[in-house]
C-alpha cells in the first residue's frame, strides 16, 4: 500500500487546523448514490442515516429484509427528507451478490460509493464500538466478556461510525489508505490514517486471497501489480 504524501498531508491538515473530525463536517453528498451492505444494523445503519441526512441517495441492504425495512422506517423518520431504499443482499450467497450488481445497472443506478460493512469478525481492529457485533458472534464467558466490554471499553456506534464516514466522504483521502480511531491502540477517538496490522500488509497473503476471490467469484481484472 503506497500512500501519496499530498493526500497523507490533506487528512493530516483536515485533524489539527480545524477541531477533530466529525460527522459533521461530512461533505454535501446530493447528487452520490452510495451502497450500504449491512445497514440494518449498528455502523452499516448509522453510516446510512448520516449519508442520507448529507443529501446522498443510499441504498441500505440487509439479509433479513424484516430487519431491513424496520432499519429504513427508522431513517425515514429520523431523516424525513433523505432519499433512501433497501434492497436484499446476503453477501454469503454469490449468486445473490451477482443479481444485485446486476438489477442495479439494470436501473441505471451509477454508484459512487461502495460502504462494504456488512460482516462479523473478532477481535476488533481497528476500533471499538459498541454495537450487536459483540453479542452476535460469541457465546457464553466471552459474550459476558463482551458485554462487559461494551460497557466499559467501547466507545458509542455513533464514534465507532466515523473513520468509514471519513473514508467514504472526506476530500483527500486516496483508494488504499486505511483510516481507523486516533485514540491508544487505535480502540477509540476520532478518524485519522492508520497503519493495518502486519498481516494486512502480507503481499503473499493479499495475492493468494485475490487469486482466492477471483475463482469463487469468477471475476478477473487484468491488474497489473504496484
Ligand atoms: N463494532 C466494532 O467494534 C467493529 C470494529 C471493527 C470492525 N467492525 C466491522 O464493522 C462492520 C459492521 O459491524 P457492526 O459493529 O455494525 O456490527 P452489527 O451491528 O452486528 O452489524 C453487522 C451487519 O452486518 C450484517 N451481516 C453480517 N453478515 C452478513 C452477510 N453474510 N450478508 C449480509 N449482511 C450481513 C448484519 O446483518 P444481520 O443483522 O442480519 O445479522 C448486520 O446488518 C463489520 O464488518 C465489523 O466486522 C466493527
Amino acid at each position: 500500500m503506497e500512500h501519496a504524501a499530498t493526500a497523507a498531508q490533506g487528512i493530516q491538515v483536515a485533524r489539527t487546523n480545524r477541531h477533530p473530525w466529525t460527522a459533521e463536517d461530512i461533505p454535501e453528498q446530493r447528487g452520490r448514490s452510495v451502497v450500504v451492505t449491512g445497514a440494518n444494523s449498528g455502523l452499516g445503519f448509522l453510516t446510512s442515516l448520516e449519508l442520507a441526512r448529507r443529501g446522498a441517495h443510499v441504498i441500505m441492504t440487509a439479509r433479513n429484509m424484516d430487519k431491513g425495512r424496520s432499519a429504513e422506517a427508522r431513517i425515514r423518520a429520523l431523516q424525513p427528507t433523505g432519499s433512501v431504499e433497501l434492497r436484499a443482499l446476503d453477501l454469503s450467497d454469490l449468486d445473490q451478490v451477482r443479481a444485485f450488481g446486476e438489477r442495479l445497472m439494470a436501473d441505471g443506478c451509477a454508484v459512487d460509493v461502495l460502504v462494504n460493512n456488512a460482516g462479523i469478525m473478532m477481535p476488533p481492529h481497528p476500533g471499538y464500538a459498541a454495537t450487536h457485533l459483540q453479542s452476535s458472534g460469541p457465546s457464553g464467558l466471552l459474550k459476558l466478556f463482551m458485554r462487559f466490554g461494551n460497557r466499559f471499553l467501547a466507545q458509542p456506534a455513533e464514534m465507532g461510525v466515523l473513520p468509514q464516514l471519513f473514508a467514504a466522504t472526506a476530500p483527500g483521502v486516496e483508494s488504499g489508505q486505511f483510516i481507523g480511531p486516533d485514540g491508544k491502540n487505535e480502540k477509540t477517538g476520532h478518524p485519522r490514517r492508520v497503519q493495518p496490522v502486519d498481516r494486512a500488509r502480507d503481499a503473499d497473503l493479499a495475492r493468494l486471497l485475490w487469486q482466492e476471490s477471483e475463482r469463487l467469484t469468477g471475476v478477473h481484472f487484468d491488474l497489473q501489480p504496484r
